[in-house]
């Protein structure tokens, strides 16, 4: 009953948060006749898909920079001097903070180096930045890079926490463990708040108390976690965050970041930054001063004046998730990702003769979000990922060797497209 398509058909029709997939644009799959269709896209946790009102969000934007030319600056539907500030409200909604302790600006990893500009502030004594040893490269790269900045030797400043032996996701209690032992030379902590690669959601509260505990600075990554899973950023104490916006958030490809850093350190004028004059005092920009009048908000943390052609698609995307509310999504969330585990549970451990994938993600809801990651043992998930593409319409992510990760994303996903994916994952293993 619960492999088959008609009941993951009628959990569609029962939902109280039905999906918005017709707001979306789906990748079409099939040629023509009755193999046409949409497909199954389980990879928004890589790239969301296409709100279908950005084009005309966007055109809104290119007519009045024909209409206004640089008097847009003012006179556009939504001048753009003050266009950030539009994104500040629903951004600080989205991960549970206050308007003035977040931005939109940059991308990702950019953010990174400049929050660690001001929060990683190394001594001899105390100079090592703890990681998840699956840490996304790009925030590896980047602490390597800030570490042999201040003059330090990255391979002995980088921490990396690995899982136990024999398990594939890093435990909160482990990281709190470490830093109650050997925080005393810990200077900053950086983790991905859902983790990337097997899709763990930390208990941020925890890992933020402990590493503050020892003295340590305590930064999130929530490019897997921002439009994922509730966030409350604010109350949780952590010192700063960034996140991308174009996994879950449905911005478009490389969109721009977000950025929070905690209301107790708005005021400090003694945190070192790297500058431009959108750092300074808006009121005051136009007078051309050589010396930026700081503000006492996440803002004195931009540097160049936004590309608002690349925010249009993340204001689309904000006002997108204030009318749908992040509790009824992670609900809504919480349900499809658990029917998709049932459902790999079920079919692939009777598919496959070469034993059974294995979920690497946690069986706990409250330790993940919407991704489960599946071990494929003795497999190469690239081929395997090609065919459930070229043959099914099934989008999944490859981690070769042998995981493929499969995101149910609330927003545009079915428990059909849940169901189309375990079949067809189970029809490629048996084959
Ligand atoms: C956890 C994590 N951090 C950092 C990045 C890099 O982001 P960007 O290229 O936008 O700087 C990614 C990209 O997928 C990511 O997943």
């Amino acid at each position: 009953m619960l492999a088959s398509e008609r009941h993951a058909l009628e959990l569609d029709a029962a939902d109280p948060l039905p999906a918005r997939r017709a707001e979306f644009c789906v990748p079409p799959v099939g040629t023509s006749g009755a193999s046409a269709g949409e497909a199954a896209y389980l990879a928004g946790n890589s790239l969301g898909l296409q709100p279908k009102a950005l084009r005309a969000r966007l055109g809104t934007e290119l007519d009045d920079w024909a209409r206004f030319g640089v008097e847009g600056h003012t006179e556009a539907t939504r001048p753009w001097l003050p266009y950030h500030e539009l994104l500040r409200g629903p951004a600080a909604r989205l991960v549970g903070a206050r308007p003035e302790e977040v931005v939109v600006m940059n991308s990702l990893t950019i953010n990174l180096h400049l929050l660690m500009v001001s929060f990683y502030r190394p001594t001899p004594r105390r100079h090592a930045i703890v990681i998840e040893d699956s840490a996304f490269p790009s925030d590896s790269y980047a602490v390597r890079s800030q570490a042999a900045f201040h003059g330090f030797d990255p391979g002995e400043a980088i921490v990396r926490l690995a899982p136990r032996p024999g398990e594939a996701a890093l435990r909160t209690d482990d990281v709190v463990r470490f830093l109650s032992e050997e925080g005393e030379r810990v200077a900053l902590v950086l983790l991905g708040a859902v983790n990337y690669f097997t899709g763990e959601l930390f208990d941020i509260d925890a890992i933020t108390a402990a590493g503050q505990a020892a003295g340590a600075v305590v930064g999130w990554d929530l490019a897997h976690a921002a439009g994922n899973v509730p966030l409350r950023l604010h109350d949780s104490g952590a010192d700063w965050a960034a996140w991308c916006s174009y996994k879950y958030l449905n911005a478009g490809p490389g969109s721009l970041a977000g950025v929070f850093v905690h209301e107790r350190h708005l005021a400090d004028r003694g945190l070192p930054k790297f500058a431009g004059w959108w750092s300074t005092d808006q009121r005051t920009r136009f007078e051309m001063a050589p010396v930026v009048t700081p503000v006492d908000t996440a803002d004195s943390w931009q540097v160049s004046n936004p590309p608002i052609l690349a925010m249009a698609p993340v204001l689309l995307s904000l006002e997108m998730f204030d009318q749908s509310g992040m509790p009824a999504l992670r609900a809504k969330s919480v349900r499809l990702t658990g029917y998709l585990e049932s459902l790999l549970d079920e079919m692939c451990a009777v598919a496959t003769r070469r034993g059974a994938p294995e979920v690497i993600t946690p069986r706990d809801p409250e330790r993940r979000g919407a991704q489960l990651s599946v071990r494929i043992s003795g497999r190469d998930v690239g081929p395997l990922t090609r065919r459930l593409r070229g043959e099914f319409g099934v989008y999944a992510d490859a981690r070769r060797p042998d995981v493929i990760r499969l995101a149910p994303v609330p927003m545009y996903n079915t428990f059909h497209d849940c169901w189309r994916a375990a079949t067809a994952l189970a029809a490629v293993l048996d084959a």
